[in-house]
Order: C-alpha cells, then sequence, then structure tokens
C-alpha cells in the first residue's frame, strides 16, 4: 500500500499549492485589473557586502525571487521591477530566476538613477502601467515572505477605489514607518520614524509594512505631488497616505498578526534570523504531517545552487536527525532514515533507505539525480554524486564515492573505495579501496562489473573493462583487460620470501 505523500515546498512561505485555489477565488472576487510594483533599486548598504541586497539569499533563493514569485502567483497583468544600485546584475538575476511554470509572468524593469527615495521609485515605475482604472500593489525587494494569500487581502481590502496600506504592530517599532490614526482610529498619514515626534516614536506601535495597493490613476496623480520636505530629503511613497486623506478617498490600515511576514532585510543578523523563523515554519509544516525531526531549530530546506526550488516530498514513518540540510527536489520513502548532518539534495530516498551521518548526496541540477533503492544503507560519510542510481538493498559505506553508476540490487561496497562511470551487477562485493579508473586524460570510459563478481581490496579497474559474471579479482591487481566469467583474475607480482632476511644495520 502506498503512504501519502506530505510535501512542503517553500513558496509563499511553505504552504502546500492548495492557497493558489483560494488565491485565485479572492482574486476574481475583487474584479479589478492588477499591476506590480517591485522596489529593488536601494544598495542596502548595512549589508556591508559587494553582492546587491535583493539578491542576497533566503532559504537558498534570493530575497528578490521569493518577491517576485509572490507577485507571480497573483496573477497581476505586470509586474514591474525597479532596479538602481547594480542595476545590470539585478536584472540579469531576475531574467534567469526559476519560477513556478503554472502562471505566465510578465515583468519589465525600469531604473531609478539616483535612488532618491520610495515615492521616486515608484515614480519611475508608474509610466510603464496601463493608464486605466486597475489596482497597483507596492512590494518591496527586500522582504521576502509575504504570503500571496495576505497581499490578495489587501487588493481585496483597496476594492479599486480605497488605498490599502498592510500593517503590523511591534513591540519596537524602531526605524519604521508609523501608522497615524485620529481619535476615531481612522488612519490619517504615515509618518516616517525620522521625521517622527518623541511622543509619535514612543506610543505608535502600529508600523507600515512598504507593502500597499492603490488605485492606479489616483496614486499617479498623488506621486506628481510628492516633495522631498522631510528629515531625509527623500521622496517618500508614504506621504501619498496624508494626500489620500486630503482628496477624501478612504485609507484601510489592513493589520496583521503575522510580523514574519513583513520582516524586512537590512543587515545580516536580519537575514539570518528570518532564515531561522522560515525554516522553523517549514520544519512544523512537515512536523505536522508527521515527519519526525529530531530537532526543528536544526532542519534546513533550500532552492539547490543551480535554482531547482526546494521541495521536500515525505511518506509516512519518515525520521530525520539533527542538522540535515535537504537542497532542491528531494523524495523520501515510507520509513527512510536520515542520520545527522546529511546533506541531500535533489534525490529520491525509497522506503526504508537508512542515510547514516555525514552523508553527501546531490544528484546535481536534475530534479532527481541520485537515486538510493529500497532498504539500502548508505554511509556514514558516504558520498553519491550526480547519476549514482542504487537498487535495492544496495550498501554503500564510509567513504565511498560513486558517479554516474547503477548499482544493482544488493551490491555492496562498504569501504574506501571509487565507482565511476561504472554499472555493477547483482550482488557485486566490491572491496575496500578500488577504484574504476575511467579517465584517461581526456575520456571517460565505462566499467562494467556483471553480477556476482568479487573484487578485492585496493585494486584498479582500467576503463574500458568488464568483469565477467562470478568472476573474482584477487585484491591488489591492476586490470586492463576483460576477464571472463567465473574466472579468478591476479595481477601482481607473485609473492616472494627470502628466508632468514638479514636486515642491513647501522655503521
Ligand atoms: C520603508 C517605508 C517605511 C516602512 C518600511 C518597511 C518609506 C518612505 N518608508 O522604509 O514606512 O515602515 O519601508 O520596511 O517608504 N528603494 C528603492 N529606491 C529608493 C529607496 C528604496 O527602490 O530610492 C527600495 C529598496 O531597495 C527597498 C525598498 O525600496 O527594497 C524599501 O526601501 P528602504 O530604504 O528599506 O525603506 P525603509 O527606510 O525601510
Ligand atoms: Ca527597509
Amino acid at each position: 500500500m502506498l503512504a501519502a505523500l506530505i510535501v512542503v515546498k517553500s513558496f509563499n512561505s511553505g504552504r502546500p499549492a492548495s492557497v493558489h485555489t483560494s488565491l485565485t477565488s479572492i482574486m476574481t472576487a475583487a474584479a479589478t485589473a492588477l499591476d506590480i510594483i517591485i522596489m529593488a533599486a536601494g544598495k542596502g548598504t548595512r549589508m556591508k557586502s559587494r553582492i546587491p541586497k535583493v539578491l542576497q539569499k533566503l532559504a537558498g533563493r534570493p530575497l528578490l525571487q521569493h518577491v517576485v514569485a509572490e507577485a507571480q502567483s497573483l496573477h497581476p497583468r505586470r509586474v514591474v521591477v525597479v532596479t538602481g544600485h547594480c542595476a545590470d546584475e539585478v536584472e540579469a538575476a531576475c531574467a534567469a530566476f526559476t519560477l513556478p511554470q503554472t502562471t505566465p509572468l510578465e515583468m519589465q524593469f525600469v531604473r531609478q538613477e539616483p535612488q532618491l527615495g520610495t515615492g521616486h521609485a515608484v515614480q519611475q515605475a508608474v509610466p510603464k502601467l496601463p493608464d486605466d482604472d486597475g489596482v497597483v500593489v507596492v512590494l518591496s525587494g527586500d522582504v521576502p515572505l509575504t504570503e500571496a494569500s495576505t497581499v490578495a487581502e489587501l487588493v481585496k481590502a483597496c476594492g479599486g477605489d480605497q488605498l490599502a496600506l498592510l500593517t503590523v504592530r511591534v513591540s519596537d517599532p524602531t526605524g519604521y514607518g508609523r501608522i497615524v490614526r485620529d481619535a476615531n482610529g481612522v488612519v490619517q498619514r504615515i509618518v516616517e520614524h525620522k521625521d517622527a515626534s518623541d511622543e509619535q516614536r514612543a506610543s505608535i506601535k502600529e508600523i507600515y509594512s512598504g507593502i500597499m495597493a492603490a488605485p492606479a490613476k489616483r496614486l499617479k496623480a498623488w506621486l506628481s505631488q510628492l516633495n522631498n520636505d522631510n528629515a531625509q530629503r527623500e521622496y517618500y511613497l508614504t506621504d501619498v497616505v496624508a494626500m489620500a486623506v486630503a482628496d477624501g478617498v478612504a485609507v484601510v490600515g489592513h493589520c496583521i498578526t503575522d510580523a514574519l511576514q513583513v520582516a524586512g532585510v537590512n543587515s545580516p543578523l536580519q537575514l539570518a534570523e528570518l532564515e531561522r523563523a522560515h525554516q522553523l515554519r517549514q520544519a512544523a509544516a512537515l512536523m505536522e504531517q508527521g515527519v519526525r525531526l529530531a530537532d526543528p531549530a536544526r532542519f534546513d530546506l533550500r532552492d539547490d545552487v543551480r535554482g531547482v526550488l526546494a521541495e521536500l516530498s515525505c511518506s509516512t514513518d519518515v525520521e530525520i536527525d539533527v542538522g540535515c540540510i535537504f537542497t532542491g527536489r528531494v523524495t523520501l520513502g515510507e520509513g527512510a532514515r536520515i542520520g545527522a548532518y546529511c546533506h541531500i539534495s535533489n534525490a529520491e530516498i525509497a522506503a526504508g533507505a537508512v542515510i547514516h551521518p555525514f552523508s553527501h548526496i546531490d544528484g546535481g541540477g536534475d530534479a532527481a539525480g541520485v537515486s538510493v533503492g529500497e532498504g539500502s544503507l548508505i554511509g556514514p560519510f558516504a558520498r553519491l554524486r550526480p547519476g549514482a542510481r542504487l537498487g535495492r538493498e544496495v550498501h554503500i559505506g564510509n567513504f565511498v564515492e560513486v558517479k554516474n553508476s547503477s548499482l544493482a540490487d544488493g551490491a555492496k561496497a562498504n569501504h574506501l573505495a571509487y565507482l565511476g562511470d561504472a554499472s555493477v551487477g547483482e550482488r557485486v562485493n566490491y572491496g575496500a579501496g578500488s577504484i574504476t579508473a575511467n579517465y584517461d586524460g581526456v575520456n571517460k570510459h565505462r566499467t562494467v562489473i556483471e553480477a556476482d563478481v568479487h573484487v578485492g581490496s585496493n585494486c584498479v579497474l582500467v576503463a574500458p573493462i568488464t568483469i565477467g559474471a562470478g568472476g573474482t579479482v584477487g585484491g591488489g591487481s591492476t586490470l586492463t583487460k576483460s576477464t571472463d566469467a567465473q574466472a579468478l583474475t591476479v595481477s601482481r607480482g607473485k609473492q616472494v620470501s627470502i628466508a632468514n632476511w638479514k636486515r642491513p644495520v647501522k655503521r
């Protein structure tokens, strides 16, 4: 019987794909055309990095890619990304992002040079938007974990003719824009931290997230009236709030309780804190579905370095010990056990397999570049590289490396060995220290080891070569020619003993 698969993907903050259905219905209810502006021109000085802040990674994925994916899942007409600092680099990265293929995305770039503030950034983008009754959502490239459903709710709150601000109450609002409400709780304006009075700084805990939804036509008119008459000499997007109030446009403060969704990244510490919080949520989602993590605080699921999106699918009774890192797409079968400190990337591990501690399994850019068969035992300290295909009950022991090789059911390589470009038959026993010499300095060649072969210790099999079924290779042999089935092959100097050998003595 097949156990149900538990999948944790890390799009939309680890929520399963089902949120998309409800999202679509919210968006259809709004019935207004949606365009999205993503501000990504800032330098991110406090990161103290050569890499632009919006390309710093959270869960292996550039911050901006999280935001673009969130925008994509809202089905906008178009997304306009505002670039400035390292614009070439940011735009090139953006064009190469791996995104879910379910929804097409029309993305455009505008450049903001110099960067004169968030209002100025949005001013550069609005000429790219159609002149109609659509809604514009403004997102920040450095706020990666907002759920698309939250933004969809904000669009609904906007309703096409109001200004909707995403807000949150925090205990320490230092640095953020404060939501100023009147005695009746009606939003009047946003005051930036640096422009706020001591009284406002101390008393207002509701802050602006940096995310708003506005009627496009109104927003364009307000933007044209911005000035930089403030503490930072910047054009603040947040000044449009007071303009809306003056124009009699209702301003909705849509206050959420989940501060993680609006947390921005400004420093390495904030990035690390957000990473841990995000990982803890992914871990919790897995555990809720029965996966047993020894410690949810010591679990990581990330995109792989080549951009394969993170997705961990677990069957029932999977156990994962502390410190494991999963990257790209990984599948774990029923009862699979992963020992401490393993790194597993783009691999399928079948039911009942045990991966002992400190093993490194890397399927390369391929979503299932390594497969481990049912009941196999891997490690500790094993290394499986792209193209390793292991059957059932295969044993791979410590310091054994397998690359682009298949091992049929019951094959064993238990100690200190290399198998590259090899086909290994059923029940083969591959001795300690043996290697396939697969590379002649120019080309790679295959080694075929047929079923039931026993390769002794410390052998070199110089490819191309075939070791016939049931054959035995004597320890220490270097073989350059194929061998017959059932034969014993030895290729090394004959052992010689000289009786009563006298060692030289020191003079
Ligand atoms: C902004 C808000 C503040 C809010 C906070 C939430 C303004 C004036 N203030 O402040 O109310 O509480 O976000 O995180 O909007 N950017 C550009 N061009 C620029 C300046 C910024 O593209 O000229 C981009 C940045 O790359 C970043 C985003 O806009 O992605 C936010 O800019 P940042 O300088 O971090 O704004 P905050 O001071 O945090
Ligand atoms: Ca910020």
